[in-house]
């Protein structure tokens, strides 16, 4: 008789309920595309050039949105939106199924994904998506390796912590609140570093060209918070 290994539980999808009204109700493909934190204001599209016959990747891409508005408005031979949640997949299916074979959702975890994909994309992006919530000392080597030479990398990320807490100094996550599927408490580790760190972690990763710009928000409120928008390419 042989022993088998018991198969380990998934995951809880800590992603089960994000965007869930929003997708029951619009099913359309955006006109626009933002980077900010409020998606109502800032740069566009045009930050990750021209896409005409380009292979993009959108990593964390949720009900992938985005991903659909540069299908349909950019001409680009194939956007991968790649999320690791099982819902958000099942959501990028059913909203833009009749994208394919320009829009691909790939069920994946984005840092595996992009490790055995060298040298396959012009550009990725990531809008407050894996790039938030993956170790970056793994993501941004692995994105490195998956663009090729000279391929651009466009990531909105948050500029302080929602509460308004400045950025960490140094490469640490926060365990920040979230739910289970059954509404149930539960935490994920959240990535909120200030821009110096970033460009050292993009810069050790095979980045150059490095910029960050701070976006505030179009209108102040409890809920908005400033972007923080870094722009680099993987070394030619
Ligand atoms: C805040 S949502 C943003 C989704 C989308 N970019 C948007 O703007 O609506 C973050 C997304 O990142 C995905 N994500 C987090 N870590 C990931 C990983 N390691 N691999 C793939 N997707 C990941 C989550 O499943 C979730 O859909």
């Amino acid at each position: 008789m042989t022993a088998t290994t018991p198969a380990r539980p998934a995951p809880a999808d800590l992603w089960h309920h994000y965007g869930r009204n929003r997708a029951a109700t619009d099913r359309t493909v955006p006109s626009s595309f933002f980077w900010t934190w409020g998606q109502d204001t800032g740069p566009g599209a045009e930050l990750l050039g021209a896409l005409a016959g380009r292979h993009v990747a959108d990593l964390g891409s949720g009900a992938a949105r985005h991903a659909a508005h540069l299908a349909v408005q950019h001409n680009p031979a194939q956007v991968d939106a790649i999320d690791a949640s099982p819902a958000q997949h099942a959501i990028a299916l059913d909203l833009y199924s009749h994208l394919a074979p320009t829009l691909r959702p790939v069920h994946a975890d984005v840092t595996q994904h992009l490790i055995d994909h060298p040298d396959h994309y012009d550009a990725a992006y990531s809008v407050f998506g894996a790039v938030d919530f993956a170790d970056p000392r793994r993501l941004l080597p692995a994105t490195a390796t998956a663009l090729r030479p000279g391929g651009l990398f466009v990531v909105a990320t948050l500029g302080h912590y929602l509460t308004g807490a400045p950025a960490e100094p140094d490469v640490v996550h926060a365990d920040i609140p979230a739910k289970n599927p059954d509404g149930t408490a539960a935490t994920m580790r959240r990535w909120v570093l200030q821009e110096h760190v970033w460009t050292k972690l993009l810069d050790e990763a095979g980045f150059t060209g490095i910029t960050a710009d701070l976006l505030p928000p179009a209108t102040p409120g409890p809920r908005a918070a400033d972007t923080l928008l870094l722009r680099a390419c993987r070394q030619p």
